[in-house]
């Protein structure tokens, strides 16, 4: 089954709090994205966006300049319609991260659980072209990953597990960290499952 479909079957299949990385607020995420100093005008782009509550929790900082992308229409269409018009100044994007897109350049990328998808070196030199083509200078990428000590396997795919040094590896040397942070995800079924989140700011 190729990644799309594999994506919209889950979501069709199962409700929002039916999926392991379900979480009722994007707390880490949001405490990273306040921490980075944020103005009305500052835009976010949620990649692997799926059902995620982050979206939500940017609208009631104020924030309207949003592009939820994700590989399932599927997700992106429930989103749509959970948010209803609150949800109308978003940007949706159907599309592969790794695949042919295009967007404005942006403040902030966020990424929950999405780049340790990547196995294959290749993809994940792409998402991080895109990242680099995409992030304003002195922007922000927060990227959460399994850690190191996390799952081995997603959603019945394979993943692999970071920590901020092999991301700050992979993102190249247009970016310094400037946060960490270890984080306990708990899921749906009480599996607790280890979590990294890494913040960093674009030097140029
Ligand atoms: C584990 S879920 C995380 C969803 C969301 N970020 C959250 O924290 O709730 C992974 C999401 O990434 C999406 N996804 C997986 N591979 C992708 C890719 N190559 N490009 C874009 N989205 C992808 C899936 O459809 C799914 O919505």
């Amino acid at each position: 089954m190729n990644p799309q479909d594999h994506w919209n079957a889950i979501y069709r299949l199962k409700g929002e709090r039916h999926v392991s990385w379900f979480e009722p607020a994007a707390t880490v995420s949001i405490e990273m994205v306040e921490a980075s100093g944020i103005v009305p005008e500052t835009s976010v782009l949620d990649v692997g966006a799926g059902e995620s509550r982050f979206v939500d929790g940017l609208l009631a900082m104020g924030l309207r300049r949003i592009t939820l992308l994700d590989i399932s229409a599927e997700a992106l269409e429930r989103t749509r319609t959970r948010l209803g018009p609150a949800g109308r100044t978003v940007t949706w994007i159907d599309a592969d991260v790794t695949g042919d897109w295009t967007a404005d350049p942006v403040d902030i990328w966020h990424d929950r659980a999405v780049f340790h998808f990547l196995t294959d070196a290749a993809d994940r030199a792409r998402y991080m072209r895109r990242l680099n083509e995409l992030v304003k200078p002195h922007g922000t990428a927060i990227i959460a990953t399994f850690a190191p000590d996390g799952p081995e396997i997603c959603s019945g795919l394979p993943v692999m597990r970071h920590s901020p040094d092999t991301l700050g590896s992979e993102i190249g040397p247009d970016f310094a960290l400037v946060d960490n942070r270890k984080h306990s995800h708990v899921t749906p079924n009480h599996v607790t499952q280890s979590f990294q989140y890494s913040r960093f700011r674009r030097l140029r």
